[in-house]
């Protein structure tokens, strides 16, 4: 698994360790944490290799082959996971974006690895969709990022008519616990949870009534799993809930899952932001068997509890 110190990665990491199976991680740290992935340290059925994907994987993976045989299934998940950074320099995000799935699949087709996995995102749409948007939808991403997440879509399609077992997961807005809400580029629900927790005011850029689809980690893990499970023919497949909620709906959801008196704020929206975005979920349920589980409300309960239980350990 590429990416498997992050938020998304940590998560599945737990999910494929608690299923038996033996799991390698490739992290740089670059946004990952070493404390996501800490409980399963002396694990031996789980590797940890500190290294920058975009460079000869399989030199880098020799090792771990030795140790446990070859990669059967490979989730991709190391990005460059920022629009305004994207914006800012696209060529180290083509880098990162494109070069990495590249360089997973140049390394997946020599070694006879059955299944890529591919985390694309809802990005690829751009803002002049039908919501719910379905994968047929027209594809203008408007973000380097989005741009690059669409290529490297099509190189996982033109790998898998080559033969190598493929599928493409277009996230939609993820969240729960061990997204960083420190960082920059944090999602919204961890900025707003953190904000509220620390009685500060939760700023909406625009008027709050953008939509977003937003989908809890578990649920996420499942449909990668269930992907990695199942011949993948190079198709695109939406993971998001189906149903859609305004920023100003999720900073009330916020508000009342944390019990914070924490005021409103206004600022400019952004640049490359999608104003809606809603999955169509369809394909998932029909190709993954995918159903979410987590209510907004519930996910919410759970990641505050998470964040809470931090913040009071960095006191
Ligand atoms: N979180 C979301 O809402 C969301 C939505 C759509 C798509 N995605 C995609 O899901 C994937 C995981 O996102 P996340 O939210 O868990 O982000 P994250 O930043 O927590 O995880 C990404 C991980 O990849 C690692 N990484 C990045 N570049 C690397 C490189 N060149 N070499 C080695 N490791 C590298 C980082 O250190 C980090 O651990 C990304 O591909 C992202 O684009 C996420």
């Amino acid at each position: 698994m590429t990416g498997g110190a992050g938020f998304i990665g940590s998560h599945l990491v737990d999910h494929l360790l608690a299923e038996g199976h033996h799991v390698t991680v490739v992290d740089d740290l670059r946004t990952g944490s070493r404390d996501n992935v800490r409980p399963h340290a002396g694990n031996p059925a789980f590797t940890f290799i500190e290294a920058d994907v975009v460079q000869p994987l399989g030199a880098l993976l020799a090792d771990a082959v030795r140790a446990h045989g070859p990669v059967a299934r490979v989730a991709h998940l190391a990005a460059q996971i920022s629009v305004p950074r994207s914006l800012d320099d696209p060529l180290e995000d083509l880098r990162l974006n494109v070069g990495a799935t590249l360089e997973v699949l140049r390394f997946a087709k020599a070694t006879g690895v059955e299944q890529v996995v591919f985390s694309s995102s809802a990005a690829v749409y751009g803002d002049d969709v039908t919501q719910p948007v379905g994968e047929g939808a027209t594809l203008a991403p408007i973000s380097p990022y989005g741009v690059h997440k669409l290529a490297s879509e099509q190189h996982v399609r033109n790998h898998a008519r080559a033969g190598l077992g493929g599928t493409s997961l277009r996230f939609f807005n993820v969240y729960g616990p061990r997204q960083d809400p420190k960082s920059p580029y944090a999602g919204v629900i961890g900025l707003f949870l953190d904000r509220a927790l620390r009685g500060e005011p939760l700023t909406i850029f625009g008027d709050g009534q953008q939509t977003r689809d937003f989908v809890y980690v578990a649920d996420v893990v499942r449909a990668i799993a269930a992907a990695l499970g199942r011949p993948g023919r190079g198709e695109s497949v939406n993971v998001g809930t189906g149903s859609r909620i305004t920023v100003r709906e999720l900073a009330d959801g916020v508000l009342a899952a944390t019990g914070s008196a924490s005021a409103i704020a206004f600022g400019p929206a952004r640049e490359g932001e999608i104003v809606d975005s809603c999955a169509d979920i369809g394909r998932a349920r029909a190709v993954l068997s995918f159903e979410p589980r987590t209510e907004v409300a519930a996910g919410l309960a759970l990641t505050a509890s998470w964040l809470r239980a931090r913040l009071a350990g960095d006191r």
